[in-house]
């Protein structure tokens, strides 16, 4: 546990010489180092920018998702276009930011579908990178999956097609996946909703709110800065967690409500309070009974469903996230660093006493998955190679993220499975820093969390293709893939899965 810890205390030195000047934009220093005290003494007329200055507007009312519009007239046929390109827009009042979006939006459009529906989406290629749609935690066949081996050039475009499967109905998204290029395409603002409906649903009563959270870093100049050495090795978070868009805006609530929360922030965990939630639903849809929750820990990837009920009076609310360790660096003497407490949103819950809401006690029905054909283990590991520190093209080169030793290679499978075998994998986090593990193609029941010899069983039963993984923890869950191919896993701090924290399952 130690060997990291001095392995940074090294890192720290350098970071006082030439290190973290490579870029040497103020771009690397701004957010991450305070600055201001260097500013302060200087006599000119117009004070220096200073990021930790900036400001954005909050308070305003939460605008709804914008909608992908279906172009096709065919029942069961959802079709669309989504163009992947700059933009400039204005987050900070009389400032023009650039973005890189989905149709014009940050976050992007939202895709809303029914299980059974055919999705064909013409995706074109605006940007200079390569890129893709990887339509996250959905079933679909591997050659739709938009993985790192189906890249999109510049100036191209492809059409993904695929069928939903009935029994799919759940809360998923989608972002770019080139191997590299994740991370700072996400970070630019790539990222869209995807809501699967199902015809039959306990809850489809209830009216709904979306609320996709993501991490705007902006340096002095208002403009989104590149990765800095910090930013690869914890996971990029920045001044600013948007919910759709919008920076601290305001909710009112005057009756039930199902809500559905996104993280599509590269790396920031949310540890989501202050309105009173009941969970009804993760990643793959809805749980097989409601939970009382407090507090609501959403690893980078995750998703969930909530219902809240006002009651009887007016309340005020503040929906936050509460302080979590998850073992980054901070930049100050490289010392592990505790997220401080951020608000999210004002919310207004107006109850009547006359509108009362019950939920039902049983929402569907999940069958756990049987006992497992085949055990593998994944573990999770980090390594710092101290004489090879620098950034090339803006990636560190000394800076490594394992799974079983290895780095991600395109050309390597990992694992080999048999299509409809139950698979049972024990992750193993043997690093000193939390990774959410994530596998495509599918959706996994977790068995069990272990930390040290202590095993507790999971709780309720529920389909999810995220799990957050903490040091020295295992994490033992089943799924069977549905399709043959090549099928990505890997930590979705998306830092860490461009560093290589990446593996292949190869099902035939
Ligand atoms: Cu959000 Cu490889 O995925
Ligand atoms: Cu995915
Ligand atoms: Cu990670």
């Amino acid at each position: 546990m130690n060997r990291r810890h001095f392995l940074l205390s090294q890192l720290s030195l350098a970071v006082s010489t030439s290190l973290f000047y490579r870029q040497s934009t103020a771009d690397t220093m701004s957010g991450s180092m305070d600055m201001g005290g260097m500013h302060h003494g200087m006599k000119s007329g117009m004070p220096m920018p200073d990021a930790n200055a900036l400001s954005l507007p909050t308070g305003q009312p939460l605008s709804a998702l914008w909608k992908l519009p279906n172009t096709s007239k065919k029942a069961g046929l959802f079709k669309s276009r989504i163009i992947a390109a700059s933009k400039m827009v204005e987050f900070v009042p009389g400032k023009q930011t650039e973005v890189w979006c989905y149709e014009g939006q940050v976050p992007g459009p939202l895709i809303d579908v029914f299980e059974g529906d055919t999705v064909e989406i013409e995706f074109i290629n605006r940007l200079q990178q390569p890129s893709t749609i990887h339509w996250h935690g959905l079933s679909v066949p591997a050659t739709e999956d938009g993985d790192p081996a189906d890249l999109v050039l510049p100036g191209k475009s492809r059409i993904y097609r695929f069928t939903l499967p009935v029994g799919s109905a759940g809360t998923y998204w989608y972002h770019p996946h080139p191997h590299h290029f994740t991370a700072e395409q996400a970070f630019r603002g790539m990222a869209g909703a995807i809501i699967v409906r199902a015809k039959e649903d306990v809850l489809s009563s209830l009216p709904e709110n979306h609320f996709v959270f993501s991490d705007l870093k902006l340096n002095a100049n208002a403009q989104i800065p590149p990765n800095s050495m910090m930013d690869w090795m914890n996971g990029r978070e920045g001044q600013f967690v948007l919910v759709n868009g919008q920076y601290q805006p305001t909710l009112t609530v005057d009756k039930p409500h199902r809500w559905r929360l996104w993280n599509a922030c590269n790396a920031r965990y949310l540890h989501i309070t202050g309105v009173p939630m009941t969970l009804v639903g993760t990643d793959g849809g809805l749980l097989g009974t409601p939970q009382k929750i407090d507090t609501l820990l959403l690893a980078p990837g995750e998703r969930v469903e909530v219902v809240v009920a006002p009651v009887n009076h007016t309340e005020k609310c503040v929906l936050k996230s509460l302080p979590y360790s998850r073992g980054k660096m901070s930049m100050h003497g490289m010392k592990p660093s505790i997220d401080t407490e951020i608000k999210l949103m004002d919310v207004t819950l107006v109850g009547k006493a006359e509108v009362t809401y019950a939920l039902p006690n049983q929402l569907r029905s999940i069958t756990p998955l049987a006992a497992p054909n085949v055990t593998r283990q994944v573990m999770f590991m980090e390594q710092m190679d101290m004489d090879n520190m620098k950034m090339v093209d803006g990636h560190p080169t000394g800076m490594h993220f394992f799974i079983n030793g290895k780095e991600f290679d395109m050309n390597r499978i990992d694992f080999t499975g048999k299509l409809g075998d139950i698979e049972q994998w024990e992750i193993i986090n043997a690093s000193d820093m939390d990774h959410p593990f994530h596998i495509h193609g599918t959706q996994f029941q977790v068995i069990n969390r272990q930390i040290g010899m202590e095993t507790t069983p999971e709780p309720y039963l529920a389909w999810r293709d995220t799990v957050n993984v903490k040091p020295g923890q295992v994490v033992r869950l089943r799924f069977k893939q549905p399709n043959a191919g090549n099928w990505m896993f890997h930590c979705h701090i998306l830092e860490h899965e461009d560093l290589g924290m990446m593996g292949i399952f190869k099902v035939i």
